[in-house]
């Protein structure tokens, strides 16, 4: 009987561990896809995705599943792909990935009337995509290892040899790779060029945003450079990774007030073109924007009329420098990177 009952235990504890690791209600699809269902290729966070495909499934009835990765790995396999990809819909945590993807003209034109919805500085001149949600750099930093008055007043300023050892930034992932896109385009290759040296000197490299957040609070590093969001969302927590930290604003239209656009779009190939217009329609809307605020994710809502959550400055007080996604530069960063030895 002991023996039956432990066994018992021993496959409830497994049928449970079972359903954690495939997502119980998740619409993550593990293994081979449903072509039947709306096929998301998904570089966004998982919750926000999830709470997405979530409501738009449980309004329009329309069956989701999400394949995720990451900007880089998913805009390469869509170009693979090419016509044949499963995928319905792009979801990206920042711009150039989606433009790789266009370029390679693989998306549809998105609806008028979705494009409508998403104030003007977030969508592309092509319109072939749209953004969806926003995250502003900031340059997190510890004030028991730098004061305020020490803090570089640009982004470009870190290059200078006075801050070597100081700060640190995730220089493998999107998220910085896109901050570096829109250094290049406002401050030209060559300035970036050398920018990019003093960082393999200057910098210390991080696994992600959070690693590099943490470092600045445990005061290994005085100045990571990371999006808002990873930010605040600690900051509503436990603080255990930001309680020691403050964050700087650059403001002044500088590459280090770049706001990153997520964005969405419509795989030209898609089986399913018109739900995809749908679910695309859904998450620039009111509803889909509200998301970002009810999910706590922090990101800020583009959406027009949108809130965003209300711990955050507001979006128009960062002074972002003005640049049209469609001109980042993705390929050119990585190669700029890859020559200054970073990647
Ligand atoms: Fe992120």
């Amino acid at each position: 009987m002991r023996h039956r009952i432990t066994a018992l235990a021993a496959a409830l504890a497994a049928a449970t561990l079972g359903l954690a690791a495939c997502g119980s209600g998740s619409l993550e699809a593990s293994g081979d896809l449903d072509s039947s269902k709306l096929t998301i290729y998904s570089a966004q966070h998982k919750n926000l995705t999830e709470a997405w495909g979530q409501k738009f499934q449980n309004e329009t009835g329309i069956k989701v599943q999400v394949r995720y990765g990451n900007d880089s790995s998913m805009g390469a396999q869509l170009v693979e792909e090419g016509a044949s990809s499963p995928a319905d819909v792009f979801l990206t945590e920042n711009s150039p990935a989606m433009t790789t993807v266009q370029r390679a003209g693989l998306l549809a034109p998105v609806d008028p009337a979705t494009v409508a919805q998403v104030e003007p500085q977030y969508v592309p001149s092509s319109k072939d995509w749209v953004g969806i949600a926003a995250r502003s750099t900031v340059l997190v930093y510890n004030p028991s290892k730098i004061s305020e008055a020490e803090l570089p007043a640009s982004l470009m300023d870190l290059a200078d040899p006075k801050y070597a050892g100081k700060w640190g930034a995730a220089a493998g992932g999107a998220d910085f790779q896109a901050i570096v896109s829109a250094a290049l385009a406002q401050e030209g290759e060559q300035k970036t060029e050398a920018w990019l040296k003093a960082l393999k000197s200057n910098a210390k490299v991080y696994q992600n945003n959070i690693a590099t957040m943490k470092a600045v609070n445990a005061g290994q590093s005085a100045m990571g450079v990371i999006y808002h969001y990873y930010w605040y969302r600690d900051q509503s927590l436990d603080k255990a990774s930001s309680g020691n930290t403050k964050l700087h604003y650059f403001k002044n239209e500088d590459p280090g007030a770049f706001v990153s656009l997520s964005g969405g779009g419509v795989l030209k190939s898609s089986k399913h073109a018109a739900d995809a217009q749908k679910f695309l329609a859904f998450v620039t809307s009111k509803a889909g924007q509200d998301i970002l605020r009810t999910t706590k994710v922090k990101e800020y809502a583009v959406g027009k009329g949108a809130q965003s959550d209300a711990a955050l400055p507001p979006l128009a007080s960062l002074e972002a420098p003005k640049i049209d996604p469609f001109t980042l530069n993705g390929p050119k960063v990585i190669e700029l990177m890859t020559q200054a030895g970073l990647l």
